[in-house]
């Protein structure tokens, strides 16, 4: 099977490579502005890299939609922060280029895996969201950070409408925040505008404050991105043809934690952790914040996002096995190491 990946280096792209090459007899053909995290894949035969920007090289992707049997679109830009900063940046890569691939490939006849996103369901309040049942809850125009859900669903629907029409052959997933090595840039962390995860590892690192925002009583259920993946290599396995015209969740609904429990928990193991030993203990403190001071005024928030997984544990015999602190754990060592060798800790 040959398979295209566009943002190939990204927190998804780069381990789901890795799986691949490592498990399977599978080709590769991967697009990406930088290799950065690619290291372990690099120089795999079966996989085929090339440094590149899906806005200028179409050439390049309209030939590799035509060559490869899966197409997976994972190009966007996936922070908060940028959503409320870059809502126009937000919508043109995340919407108009991804709605480019989604046409080639109703064009060449192609199965597409799209990213949906945990956020179409907004502020939704049902115990856990169902991807055929749970609607969708947005707010007003001026709260800019729902352009990326909205952004999301529109190409949901337009995947969903060719499918009916019986001209593609598509799944989609949602990924419910996904979390472990490689999630964001470290930079894009020190200047603040990253996911929760990184942001507070981060904070806790270069012993400033982890702000709580609004409170810090919101829930998310974070997942380990190897319980992700292994769930995406079941869909594009697709045995019998099960994924066809189906979207999954895919997030870790025992996982479920809110963010000032998120940030006691960073902080505990951050300070029992054995490589920062050498190092001050870290002195950060959880302030809160509110969130007009600290993304603007375009934001609004979920208060809790929990998945349902029935459909894929029933359909795809998928069940995600780490749990919180183990996800924490694995995360938090990468991102001491990664901090190490930028000369962030400090003896
Ligand atoms: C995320 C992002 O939109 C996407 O990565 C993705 O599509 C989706 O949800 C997902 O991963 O499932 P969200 O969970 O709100 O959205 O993103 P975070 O930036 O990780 O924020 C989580 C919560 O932490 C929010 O309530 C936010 O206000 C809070 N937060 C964030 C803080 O309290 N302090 C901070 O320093 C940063």
């Amino acid at each position: 099977m040959k398979i295209l990946i566009l943002g190939v280096n990204g927190f998804i792209g780069n381990k789901l490579v890795k799986k691949i090459m490592n498990s399977t007899g599978w080709e590769v053909y991967g697009m990406d502005l930088s290799c950065s995290k690619l290291s372990h894949s690099i120089d795999n035969p079966r996989f085929h890299f090339i440094e590149g920007d899906i806005t200028i090289h179409k050439e390049w992707v309209d030939y590799h939609v035509k060559k490869c049997d899966v197409i997976l679109p994972l190009v966007a830009i996936a922070t908060p922060a940028h959503y409320i900063k870059e809502p126009l940046q937000v919508f043109e890569l995340g919407f108009e280029e991804n709605l480019r691939i989604v046409r080639l490939c109703v064009k060449y006849g192609k199965r597409i895996l799209f990213p949906s996103t945990s956020e179409v369901y907004g502020m939704n309040s049902d115990p856990e969201f169902s991807e055929d049942k749970s609607n969708f809850v947005l707010g007003p125009i001026k709260k800019q950070r729902w352009i990326y859900a909205c952004a999301k669903q529109l190409l949901d629907r337009v995947i969903w409408a060719y499918g009916t029409e019986g001209k593609l052959d598509f799944t989609i997933f949602r990924p419910f925040n996904w979390i472990g090595p490689k999630l964001d840039d470290i930079d894009a962390a020190k200047e603040g505008s990253s996911r929760v995860v990184t942001q507070f590892i981060i904070n806790i690192v270069m012993n400033e404050p982890i702000r709580l925002v609004d409170g810090g009583m919101q829930k998310r259920c974070f997942t380990y991105i190897d319980d992700g993946i292994n769930c995406l290599m079941k869909i594009i396995e697709n045995k019998n043809n099960i994924c066809r015209g189906e979207i999954f969740n895919i997030g870790n609904p025992n996982n479920e934690c809110s963010m000032r429990e998120l940030a006691d928990r960073l902080l505990a193991l951050y300070r029992r952790h054995p490589e920062t030993e050498a190092y001050s203990v870290s002195t950060s403190e959880i302030i809160e914040v509110s969130s007009d001071k600290y993304y603007g005024e375009g934001y609004q928030d979920i208060s809790t996002r929990k998945p349902s997984i029935k459909k894929a544990q029933e359909l795809l015999c998928w069940e995600p096995v780490v749990d919180l602190n183990s996800a924490l754990e694995k995360t938090l060592d990468f991102f001491i190491e990664e901090s190490r060798v930028k000369g962030l800790l400090c003896a």
